[in-house]
Protein backbone atom coordinates (compact mmCIF):
# COMPACT_ATOMS: atom_id res chain seq x y z
CA UNK A 1 0.00 0.00 0.00
CA UNK A 2 1.32 3.09 -0.89
CA UNK A 3 0.94 6.13 0.76
CA UNK A 4 -2.06 7.33 -1.59
CA UNK A 5 -3.61 4.38 -1.20
CA UNK A 6 -3.22 4.42 2.65
CA UNK A 7 -4.58 8.07 2.87
CA UNK A 8 -7.77 6.93 0.48
CA UNK A 9 -8.48 3.67 2.61
CA UNK A 10 -8.54 5.39 5.63
CA UNK A 11 -12.56 5.98 7.24
CA UNK A 12 -13.31 6.06 10.75
CA UNK A 13 -13.68 2.64 12.72
CA UNK A 14 -15.71 2.56 15.27
CA UNK A 15 -16.31 -1.58 15.68
CA UNK A 16 -13.36 -3.62 16.30
CA UNK A 17 -12.85 -7.91 16.36
CA UNK A 18 -11.84 -9.38 19.74
CA UNK A 19 -8.08 -9.20 18.65
CA UNK A 20 -4.93 -8.08 19.68
CA UNK A 21 -2.99 -5.43 17.97
CA UNK A 22 0.58 -7.35 17.92
CA UNK A 23 3.21 -6.05 20.08
CA UNK A 24 5.86 -5.23 16.67
CA UNK A 25 2.53 -4.03 14.93
CA UNK A 26 1.92 -1.63 17.75
CA UNK A 27 5.87 -0.57 17.59
CA UNK A 28 5.32 0.37 13.88
CA UNK A 29 3.02 2.75 14.84
CA UNK A 30 4.75 4.48 17.57
CA UNK A 31 7.44 4.63 15.46
CA UNK A 32 5.37 6.53 12.86
CA UNK A 33 4.60 9.20 15.52
CA UNK A 34 7.66 9.54 16.37
CA UNK A 35 9.39 9.87 13.01
CA UNK A 36 6.97 13.30 12.61
CA UNK A 37 7.81 16.79 11.86
CA UNK A 38 7.86 19.57 14.52
CA UNK A 39 8.19 23.25 14.37
CA UNK A 40 12.46 23.35 15.62
CA UNK A 41 12.41 19.75 16.11
CA UNK A 42 10.79 20.32 19.62
CA UNK A 43 9.41 17.03 19.67
CA UNK A 44 6.46 18.38 22.15
CA UNK A 45 4.37 15.16 21.89
CA UNK A 46 3.98 11.99 24.37
CA UNK A 47 1.96 9.11 23.14
CA UNK A 48 0.66 6.16 25.78
CA UNK A 49 -0.57 2.92 24.19
CA UNK A 50 -3.46 1.60 26.18
CA UNK A 51 -4.76 -2.07 26.07
CA UNK A 52 -5.74 -2.34 29.71
CA UNK A 53 -9.40 -3.16 29.69
CA UNK A 54 -10.10 -0.99 33.00
CA UNK A 55 -8.38 1.88 31.49
CA UNK A 56 -10.08 1.65 28.49
CA UNK A 57 -13.25 2.14 29.69
CA UNK A 58 -12.90 5.22 31.67
CA UNK A 59 -11.41 6.44 28.26
CA UNK A 60 -14.89 5.48 26.47
CA UNK A 61 -16.75 7.34 29.18
CA UNK A 62 -17.60 10.53 26.62
CA UNK A 63 -20.52 10.17 24.60
CA UNK A 64 -19.35 9.44 21.64
CA UNK A 65 -16.47 7.23 22.63
CA UNK A 66 -18.27 4.15 23.61
CA UNK A 67 -16.18 2.18 21.45
CA UNK A 68 -13.02 2.85 23.19
CA UNK A 69 -14.10 0.30 25.37
CA UNK A 70 -14.24 -2.48 22.51
CA UNK A 71 -11.06 -1.47 20.98
CA UNK A 72 -8.27 -3.29 21.92
CA UNK A 73 -5.83 -0.65 21.61
CA UNK A 74 -5.78 2.94 22.42
CA UNK A 75 -3.58 5.29 21.97
CA UNK A 76 -3.92 8.54 23.87
CA UNK A 77 -1.94 11.49 22.62
CA UNK A 78 -0.38 14.28 24.42
CA UNK A 79 1.21 17.60 23.49
CA UNK A 80 3.75 19.00 25.50
CA UNK A 81 2.65 22.77 26.00
CA UNK A 82 5.87 23.90 27.90
CA UNK A 83 8.27 22.73 25.11
CA UNK A 84 6.46 24.40 21.98
CA UNK A 85 3.88 26.84 23.80
CA UNK A 86 2.67 27.93 19.74
CA UNK A 87 3.16 24.51 17.94
CA UNK A 88 2.38 21.50 20.13
CA UNK A 89 -0.94 21.06 18.88
CA UNK A 90 0.10 21.13 14.83
CA UNK A 91 3.02 18.74 15.77
CA UNK A 92 1.50 16.48 18.10
CA UNK A 93 -1.64 16.34 15.26
CA UNK A 94 0.95 15.29 12.79
CA UNK A 95 2.44 12.57 14.42
CA UNK A 96 -1.49 11.72 15.41
CA UNK A 97 -2.01 10.85 11.62
CA UNK A 98 1.24 9.16 10.88
CA UNK A 99 0.27 6.87 13.23
CA UNK A 100 -3.11 6.66 11.79
CA UNK A 101 -1.94 5.93 8.44
CA UNK A 102 0.86 3.36 9.66
CA UNK A 103 -2.20 1.41 11.49
CA UNK A 104 -3.88 1.65 8.36
CA UNK A 105 -0.85 0.05 6.12
CA UNK A 106 -1.14 -2.51 9.00
CA UNK A 107 -4.79 -3.61 7.73
CA UNK A 108 -6.20 -1.52 10.95
CA UNK A 109 -9.02 0.16 11.72
CA UNK A 110 -8.78 3.52 13.71
CA UNK A 111 -10.80 5.93 14.83
CA UNK A 112 -9.61 9.98 16.31
CA UNK A 113 -11.87 10.48 19.26
CA UNK A 114 -12.00 14.09 21.25
CA UNK A 115 -15.16 13.73 23.17
CA UNK A 116 -13.28 12.78 26.48
CA UNK A 117 -12.94 14.42 29.92
CA UNK A 118 -9.29 15.53 30.21
CA UNK A 119 -8.98 15.13 34.06
CA UNK A 120 -10.15 12.09 33.91
CA UNK A 121 -8.08 10.96 31.62
CA UNK A 122 -5.07 12.53 32.63
CA UNK A 123 -5.63 10.91 36.45
CA UNK A 124 -6.11 7.47 34.89
CA UNK A 125 -3.02 7.72 33.25
CA UNK A 126 -0.70 9.60 35.07
CA UNK A 127 -0.25 12.75 32.75
CA UNK A 128 2.34 15.28 34.19
CA UNK A 129 0.30 19.07 34.24
CA UNK A 130 2.50 20.33 31.51
CA UNK A 131 1.02 17.92 28.88
CA UNK A 132 -2.42 18.69 27.43
CA UNK A 133 -4.47 15.41 26.01
CA UNK A 134 -4.77 16.23 22.50
CA UNK A 135 -7.03 13.29 21.14
CA UNK A 136 -7.11 9.60 21.13
CA UNK A 137 -6.84 7.28 18.37
CA UNK A 138 -8.83 3.84 18.76
CA UNK A 139 -6.96 1.00 16.85
CA UNK A 140 -7.88 -2.77 15.96
CA UNK A 141 -8.77 -4.80 13.63
CA UNK A 142 -12.27 -3.77 11.82
CA UNK A 143 -15.41 -5.81 12.25
CA UNK A 144 -16.37 -7.37 8.70
CA UNK A 145 -19.95 -5.23 9.01
CA UNK A 146 -19.62 -1.50 9.68
CA UNK A 147 -20.96 0.13 12.51
CA UNK A 148 -23.93 1.80 12.85
CA UNK A 149 -22.41 4.98 13.50
CA UNK A 150 -20.17 5.12 10.71
CA UNK A 151 -23.00 3.71 8.64
CA UNK A 152 -25.45 6.43 9.01
CA UNK A 153 -22.17 9.55 8.95
CA UNK A 154 -21.25 8.24 5.60
CA UNK A 155 -24.71 8.57 4.56
CA UNK A 156 -25.10 12.17 5.55
CA UNK A 157 -21.49 13.21 5.20
CA UNK A 158 -20.09 14.43 1.91
CA UNK A 159 -16.53 15.56 0.87
CA UNK A 160 -16.04 18.84 0.09
CA UNK A 161 -14.79 19.11 -3.35
CA UNK A 162 -10.82 19.97 -4.22
CA UNK A 163 -12.21 23.84 -6.12
CA UNK A 164 -14.49 23.90 -2.37
CA UNK A 165 -11.00 23.82 0.20
CA UNK A 166 -8.37 25.03 -2.18
CA UNK A 167 -7.20 27.98 -3.90
CA UNK A 168 -4.70 29.40 -6.72
CA UNK A 169 -2.72 32.14 -5.64
CA UNK A 170 -5.36 33.76 -3.61
CA UNK A 171 -8.28 32.95 -1.61
CA UNK A 172 -10.77 34.05 -4.31
CA UNK A 173 -9.30 31.92 -6.66
CA UNK A 174 -10.86 28.30 -6.22
CA UNK A 175 -8.10 25.53 -7.85
CA UNK A 176 -9.59 24.18 -10.49
CA UNK A 177 -8.73 20.29 -10.72
CA UNK A 178 -7.76 19.37 -14.56
CA UNK A 179 -8.62 15.40 -14.03
CA UNK A 180 -11.63 14.43 -11.47
CA UNK A 181 -8.78 13.14 -8.91
CA UNK A 182 -11.88 13.35 -6.01
CA UNK A 183 -13.44 10.35 -4.63
C1 LIG B 1 -10.06 15.72 16.32
C2 LIG B 1 -11.13 14.69 16.00
C3 LIG B 1 -12.00 14.28 17.00
C4 LIG B 1 -12.95 13.30 16.72
N1 LIG B 1 -13.75 12.85 17.74
C5 LIG B 1 -14.62 11.84 17.52
C6 LIG B 1 -15.37 11.28 18.60
O1 LIG B 1 -15.26 11.72 19.74
N2 LIG B 1 -16.19 10.24 18.33
C7 LIG B 1 -16.35 9.74 17.07
O2 LIG B 1 -17.11 8.78 16.90
N3 LIG B 1 -15.65 10.25 16.01
C8 LIG B 1 -14.78 11.27 16.21
N4 LIG B 1 -14.02 11.78 15.17
C9 LIG B 1 -14.14 11.16 13.83
C10 LIG B 1 -14.89 12.06 12.85
O3 LIG B 1 -16.27 12.00 13.14
C11 LIG B 1 -14.59 11.57 11.41
O4 LIG B 1 -13.22 11.70 11.15
C12 LIG B 1 -15.37 12.35 10.37
O5 LIG B 1 -16.75 12.11 10.54
C13 LIG B 1 -14.98 11.96 8.94
O6 LIG B 1 -15.19 10.58 8.71
P1 LIG B 1 -13.98 9.62 8.30
O7 LIG B 1 -12.94 9.70 9.39
O8 LIG B 1 -14.58 8.23 8.17
O9 LIG B 1 -13.43 10.12 7.01
C14 LIG B 1 -13.07 12.75 15.41
C15 LIG B 1 -12.20 13.20 14.41
C16 LIG B 1 -11.23 14.14 14.69
C17 LIG B 1 -10.28 14.56 13.60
Amino acid sequence: MDTFEAIQARKSIRSYQDKPVPRAVLERILEAGRLAPSAANTKPWHFIAVVNQEKRKILSKGVYAKFAAEAPLVIVVLGNKKTSPDWYTVDASLAAENMVLAAVNEGLGTCFVGSFNESEVKAALKVPENFKVLVMITVGYPKEKLDLTSKLLRLVQSRKQISEVASEEEFTKPFVPQKNAEH
